[in-house]
C-alpha cells in the first residue's frame, strides 16, 4: 500500500453533500457505529439523504432516538462495544434477518477518558475502539456483501503511539491521550490487515481506515474546557481554532471512502481530506499524516493475532490447527 495523494478533486473543506452529489444509494444498507453523534450522526444524515437505508447500534438508544427522530430510513438497536456479548446479540440478531450490508461505517470512539477498565480488565480505549470493532466486524463478515466498504474512523491522534505491545493495557501506569493514541493505531493496522485478510480470501471486500480532521464533537466531553484554550482547540473566543471542520466536512472523509470509486484500488489506506493520506512529515496533528507504525503490515498482522485471541473471534481463521494465539495471551498479561 502506497500513501501518496491520488488527487480526488476533493480536500479538507469538502463536505458529506460534495463527495456524494451525483451518487445514488437507493438499496443500500449501511451500518453506522457511533452514528447517532458528532460526526457518525452526520454520517447518518449523508447516507439516508443518498438514498442508504442505515442502521445505527446504540449505548444508549433513547438517546439515539432523539438524536435520529428527523432521519427516516434509520433504525436503532442497542449495542455496547466494551461488552463482547453485547456484540455477538447485535451481530447474530442482524445476521438472522438474512439481510446484507453494503458499507460498514466503525465511527464509534471515546477519548481521553480516565482510567476504566472493561471485561476482563481491558484498558477501555483499546477495548472500545478496536476490540469491539474487531469483534463486530468479524461477526458481521457473512452479512458484508460482495463490493462491501467497511471504514474504521481513526486519528492523527495515532502519532503519540505504537502499539504497546509489552503494556496493552496500561498495567505500568495510566496515559489518557496514549491509551487513546494506541487505540486508533490500532484503528488504522485493523482496515490494513482487514483488506489483506479479505483479499487473500478472495473476498470482494475493501477496507479502510480515515483520519476526519479536528472538529469540536461531544468527543471532547472528557477534556476539561479549561485544557481546550491550551490545546489550541478553541480560540479564546471559545470558537473553533483555525484549522478545525465542520461536522459535515469531518465526516466528508468516511462518506467518500465508504463511497468513491476512486478507492478502487488502494484498499488499506489511510486517508484524510478525502483522498490518501501522504507520510507525516511533522508531529503537528492537525497536518495530520500517516505515522510508519500505523502502516507496518507485520504490526498489523500481529495486532490481528492478538485481537482475535483476546476476543475469540476470527472470521478469516488460518488453518493451523495449533495454539497460535499463545504468544498473544502471554504478551498481553492478562
Ligand atoms: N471529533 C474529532 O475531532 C475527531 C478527530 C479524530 C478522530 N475522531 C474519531 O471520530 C469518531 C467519532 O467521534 P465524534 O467526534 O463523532 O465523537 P462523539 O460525538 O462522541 O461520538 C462517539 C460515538 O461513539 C459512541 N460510543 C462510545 N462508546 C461506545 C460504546 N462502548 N459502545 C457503542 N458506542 C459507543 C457514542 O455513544 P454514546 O454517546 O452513547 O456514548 C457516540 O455515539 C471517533 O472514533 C473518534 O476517535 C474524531
Amino acid at each position: 500500500m502506497t500513501q501518496r495523494k491520488i488527487g480526488t478533486g476533493f480536500g479538507a473543506h469538502s463536505t458529506t453533500d460534495d463527495v456524494l452529489a451525483g451518487i445514488d444509494l437507493t438499496g443500500v444498507t449501511a451500518l453506522v457505529t457511533g452514528g447517532y453523534s458528532g460526526l457518525g450522526l452526520e454520517t447518518t444524515r449523508a447516507l439516508v439523504h443518498a438514498g442508504a437505508h442505515v442502521v445505527v447500534p446504540a449505548r444508549q438508544p433513547a438517546v439515539a432516538e432523539v438524536a435520529l427522530r428527523d432521519i427516516p430510513g434509520t433504525e436503532i438497536h442497542p449495542l455496547d462495544l466494551a461488552d463482547l456479548t453485547s456484540v455477538r446479540t447485535f451481530a447474530d440478531g442482524f445476521l438472522a434477518t438474512g439481510r446484507t450490508l453494503t458499507v460498514m461505517i466503525n465511527g464509534a470512539g471515546v477519548m481521553a477518558c480516565p482510567e476504566t477498565r472493561v471485561g476482563p480488565g481491558w484498558e477501555a480505549h483499546f477495548a472500545i475502539n478496536h476490540l469491539g470493532h474487531f469483534a463486530l466486524v468479524n461477526r458481521l463478515r457473512p452479512a458484508l456483501r460482495p463490493g462491501a466498504r467497511v471504514v474504521t474512523v481513526a486519528s492523527s491522534g495515532h502519532f503519540l503511539s505504537d502499539i504497546r505491545w509489552d503494556d496493552l493495557h496500561f498495567r505500568t501506569g495510566y496515559d489518557r491521550w496514549l491509551a487513546y493514541a494506541q487505540s486508533k493505531t490500532a484503528n488504522a493496522l485493523f482496515a490494513l490487515q482487514l483488506d489483506r485478510l479479505a483479499a487473500e480470501s478472495g473476498l470482494e471486500l475493501h477496507s479502510f481506515a480515515v483520519h476526519p480532521g479536528s472538529i469540536l464533537t461531544p468527543l471532547q466531553r472528557h477534556v476539561p474546557r479549561e485544557e481546550w484554550l491550551a490545546h489550541g482547540w478553541v480560540t479564546p473566543e471559545g470558537q473553533p481554532a483555525e484549522g478545525f471542520k465542520t461536522p459535515r466536512q469531518g465526516a466528508a472523509t468516511a462518506v467518500w471512502a465508504a463511497t468513491s470509486p476512486l478507492l478502487d484500488g488502494h484498499g488499506g489506506a489511510y486517508c484524510q481530506d478525502c483522498d490518501l493520506a501522504e507520510p507525516a512529515r511533522t508531529d503537528d496533528m492537525l497536518v495530520g499524516g500517516v505515522k510508519p507504525w500505523a502502516t507496518d503490515p507485520v504490526a498489523a498482522a500481529r495486532l490481528w493475532e492478538l485481537s482475535a485471541g483476546l476476543t475469540g473471534v476470527d472470521a478469516f481463521p488460518s488453518g493451523a490447527a495449533t495454539d497460535r494465539y499463545s504468544w498473544a495471551r502471554s504478551a498481553n498479561r492478562l
